[in-house]
């Protein structure tokens, strides 16, 4: 027989022992439908907004054409930014801290782009001295933005470092748009330029 106090416990927690032991806190609430439901229209909502940036995103360089014009439009997008850091002073602690995550996000879909597309054909095309150089030249723009990183936006030499950078950038951007690019453009098809330039605004849709 249940004596007074273990019947007034059970009738306060309003559920038997049996009950309480389903409601651990690895089991799911009643309220748990709803809530993986409500979960799922947000993640659902995430991934569409994420789509929607990508397409304005990559919109940006892939309404520029050719796949040349493509990396061209992005060339010229992150002179700006190199430009806007140094416009700035070392009391613009959070403004650097912004353009360097920018800078760093324009410059990793760039690389992957030439990365996984455009480097990949020229050695394809026997152009495997021009690709291996852009490749680590790319290496050394990774250096720029740890170094970058590590230094920290007040640092006395951040906007030497970042001149310093933004050489190295235009030089390259200038070897691929002056040398490289227009010779390796002309030796290609029509179709073959088609196709190089649907992988290069592929690949930058998922990077974007
Ligand atoms: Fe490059
Ligand atoms: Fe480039």
């Amino acid at each position: 027989m249940a004596t007074r106090n273990q019947i007034s416990n059970s009738n306060r927690s309003g559920r038997t022992g049996s009950d309480t032991r389903d409601r651990s806190a690895f089991s799911w609430s009643d309220n748990a439908p709803v809530l993986i439901g409500v979960a799922v229209a947000g993640a659902a909502l995430g991934l569409a907004a994420n789509f929607g940036r990508k397409f304005v995103t990559q919109a940006v360089s892939g309404v520029s054409g050719d796949w040349d014009e493509v990396l061209a439009t992005e060339h010229d997008m992150t002179v700006a930014i190199f430009d806007k850091m140094l416009a700035t002073d070392s009391t613009q602690t959070w403004k650097r801290g912004m353009l360097l995550m920018q800078l760093t996000h324009a410059l990793d879909k760039h690389a992957h782009e030439e990365e996984m597309v455009i480097y990949p054909a020229l050695r394809e095309a026997n152009e495997t001295v021009d690709a291996d150089h852009l490749t680590e030249e790319h290496g050394y723009i990774k250096t720029f933005l740890y170094e970058l990183g590590q230094m920290g936006p007040s640092h006395v030499a951040w906007l030497d470092k970042v001149r310093e950078f933004r050489t190295l950038v235009v030089q390259h951007v200038k070897m691929e748009e002056e040398q490289v690019f227009p010779h390796f453009k002309q030796s290609l098809s029509e179709a073959q330029n088609a196709k190089i330039t649907s992988l290069v605004n592929k690949d930058g849709f998922w990077q974007a």
